[in-house]
């Protein structure tokens, strides 16, 4: 079985990506800070972890997932966006730039966000080559993971949890929905598009909530020990805020075993996955190599 290359599914996202921003009939004005933020160095692992199990799959499946890979990464654009304000993390530095509020300012930050997160929805809506049932499961799971029960509840309580102590199931339930949602939706859009074995669906999510889990664990862990450049945002900033993170709850050791536990986790549900479909969802393998903790940068596994 040909491996999945992601470097090939990130070049055709991008495409369709520009081609649908750039050929659109949105103002130049309301444009300019929603391409600042989309087009500045993201990795796109959300999407690209929606293209690549479709790919597993069929490759053929791929075009019926672009719609939805572009949707979510306007979602997580406007998660970014809104997550940086000042009244947020109060971040000035977002992938080596300076954050959208920064390089524009504050209300325009906030409405480039709006219209990510609204014009998301029709992204879906306005794909021909979906069925009418596929777009409604896909648009209402999106909304589901992304709103007031999914990554913006998460959200809510990260900013209520700023120096409260919490336990590490209250922990874990604020990164299950402030990341976990958005990376647990890719694996649900895909068993949508596909119409998936229950069985297998079922496990396709698990690995999406330990992936979740193990991501913000990462980027946690990165905010102590990672450099700025590396990471194109200044470090210590979780220590500042008083964030509720698993290095602060566990120590940097604990918060390492934990990262390893998850990966393992995922790792052996993949494996299950593989044998129960019969099919390579082992090759999902490579988006946990991000998560090594020597990993600086990513574009090096999109090989
Ligand atoms: C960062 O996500 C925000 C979190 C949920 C921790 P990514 O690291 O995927 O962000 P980009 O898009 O690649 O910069
Ligand atoms: C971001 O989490 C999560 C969302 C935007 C949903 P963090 O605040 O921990 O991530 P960074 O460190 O700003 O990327
Ligand atoms: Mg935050
Ligand atoms: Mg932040």
């Amino acid at each position: 079985m040909k491996k999945v290359n992601l470097s090939e599914l990130q070049a055709e996202f991008e495409s369709s990506l520009d081609k649908l921003v750039l050929h659109s009939d949105i103002s130049t004005e309301m444009l300019k800070p929603m391409i600042y933020s989309l087009k500045s160095g993201g990795k796109r692992l959300r999407p690209l972890m929606l293209l690549a199990t479709l790919a597993v799959y069929d490759r053929n499946l791929v075009s019926y997932g672009m719609s939805t890979a572009i949707a979510l990464e306007f979602i997580h654009t406007y998660s970014l966006i809104h997550d940086d304000l000042p009244a947020m993390d109060n971040d000035d530095y977002r992938r080596g730039n300076p954050t959208n509020h920064i390089q524009f300012n504050e209300a325009t930050a906030i409405l480039a966000g709006d219209a990510l997160l609204t014009d998301a929805f029709a992204i879906i809506a306005d794909d021909e080559k979906l069925k009418a049932k596929q777009k409604v499961d896909l648009i209402s799971q999106l909304s589901l993971d992304a709103g007031s029960r999914g990554m913006v509840a998460g959200q809510l309580k990260d900013v209520m949890a700023n120096s409260e102590i919490l336990t590490i199931e209250e922990l874990e339930e604020i990164h299950a929905l402030k990341t976990g949602c958005l990376f647990n939706y890719p694996l649900k859009a895909a068993a949508i598009i596909m119409n998936m074995d229950p069985k297998a669906e079922k496990l396709l999510i698990k690995f999406g909530k330990s992936f979740g889990i193990a991501f913000q664990i990462h980027n946690d862990l990165k905010d102590i020990i990672g450099t700025p450049s590396e990471r194109g945002k200044k470090n210590q900033s979780d220590l500042e805020l008083n964030k509720a993170t698993y290095p602060a709850l566990l120590g940097q050791e604990g918060a390492i075993d934990a990262l390893n536990e998850e990966i393992k986790k995922a790792k052996i549900i993949l494996k299950r996955l593989a044998k129960l479909t019969e099919n390579p969802f082992d090759q999902l393998e490579v988006f946990l190599k991000f998560l090594e903790l020597n990993a600086l940068k990513v574009e090096k596994y999109y090989e």
